[in-house]
């Protein structure tokens, strides 16, 4: 009984450990730079309304391309995004939101640094979507 004890503690600590180093890797990420879109993207009309349609597609698509690092909800928080060297942002929040739909498309379209550049894998069409989907992360 004792022993069990002691191990139960032990497993506490080691668990708790875990958690602490987990978190600490993330807070190490440094935040993504400030990132210009030329103006022919950033005024952009996005050629999709932002109808049911479109938003199914964009999902689809985003959990299969995008989650792994940007996480199902859009906060940063994929699996993979946790072990990036730059924070992949949070799209709920004011800083992303506040973005035309054109500098949305233009980040995707072209990537840089740890986020791939997606003009040769998805349609543009199809990235409008995504952009759409995106929006819904709004909080
Ligand atoms: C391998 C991980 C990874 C994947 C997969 C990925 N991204 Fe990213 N993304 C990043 C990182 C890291 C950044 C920050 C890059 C920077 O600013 O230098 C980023 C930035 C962005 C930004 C700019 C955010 C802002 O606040 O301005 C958009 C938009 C974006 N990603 C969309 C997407 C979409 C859409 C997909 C899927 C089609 C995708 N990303 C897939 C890692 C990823």
């Amino acid at each position: 009984m004792k022993r069990t004890l002691r191990f139960t503690a032990f497993a506490l600590v080691a668990a708790f450990a875990l958690v602490l180093a987990g978190n600490n890797a993330q807070a190490q990420q440094k935040k993504a730079e400030s990132w210009p879109v030329p103006a022919e993207y950033k005024n952009m009309v996005n050629p999709l309304a932002g109808d049911a349609a479109s938003v199914n597609l964009g999902k689809t698509s985003y959990n299969k391309n995008c989650a792994s690092c940007h996480g199902k909800k859009g906060l940063g928080d994929g699996p993979k995004g946790r072990n990036l060297k730059t924070f992949s942002g949070d799209f709920s929040g004011a800083q992303y939101q506040g973005q035309t739909d054109g500098e949305h498309f233009y980040k995707t379209k072209f990537g840089r640094g740890e986020m791939p550049a997606y003009d040769k894998k998805i349609q543009d069409r199809e990235i409008w979507a995504i952009v759409n989907y995106m929006r819904t992360f709004k909080k």
